[in-house]
């Protein structure tokens, strides 16, 4: 984006107004508006966090009942009353480290998940879906039963697959492009709610 575009952007505007790390934020605080994949209480996994506004966002709709607990390859800087943690989540053994923290398993688990992108739109999306596969068994560890997923999608030639994986595990899959998302990126987020269990 060019700088120029970059100030007339809204919801980047917005962040920086209202405190959010991201304009990302924006695109949590609509879908769940419309589909409440997190609410009050809820304990909620945020998988490649940074650099956290939907870490923010999902510690705000959790409120002071819920448990937030972010994950990035990255450094993420603290976020006051969750939990981020630097890591891997190609790397399974770090539910170990989710335990750890909620001690039971999570009523949500959010993924925004982007590789480092190449440019090369075929290997971006292959990288981006199997990173979404990573994160799925991660969370078929920790989600329990009837708790709810969001997963952003690189829109593309094994996409429709990752849906079909996502469908046999939700009682509710759903596809959407929310506002906040740039209409030149192809991203698209999966809503999946009622987890039927591993
Ligand atoms: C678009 S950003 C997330 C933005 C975030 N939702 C927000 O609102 O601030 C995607 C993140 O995925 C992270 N990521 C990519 N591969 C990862 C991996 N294997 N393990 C953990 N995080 C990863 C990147 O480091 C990057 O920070």
């Amino acid at each position: 984006m060019k700088l120029i575009d970059a100030r007339r952007d809204l919801y980047r505007r917005l962040a920086h107004q209202e405190g959010y790390r991201s304009r990302a934020a924006y695109k949590l605080k609509e879908l769940n508006k419309s589909y409440r994949i997190i609410g009050p209480g809820f304990y909620v996994l945020d998988l490649g966090c940074s650099p956290g506004g939907w870490t923010q966002v999902a510690l705000e709709l959790a409120g002071n009942r819920g448990k937030v607990m972010g994950i990035d390859k990255s450094f993420v800087e603290e976020i006051p009353n969750t939990h981020i943690i630097r890591g891997d989540i190609e790397d399974e053994s770090i539910v170990e480290e989710v335990f750890d923290y909620f001690t039971t398993k999570v009523n949500a688990v959010i993924c925004d998940i982007s590789p480092q992108v190449m440019g090369t739109w075929a290997i971006d999306h292959a990288k981006q879906i199997s990173l979404n596969y990573a994160a799925s068994k991660i969370m078929d560890h920790v989600l329990a039963r009837r708790g709810n997923a969001l997963f952003k999608v690189f829109d593309g030639e094994y996409s429709n697959e990752f849906r079909d994986y996502l469908k046999k595990k939700f009682v509710k899959v759903q596809l959407k492009k929310p506002k906040a998302s740039r209409k030149t990126s192809s991203e698209l987020y999966h809503i999946c709610l009622g987890y039927l269990g591993a």
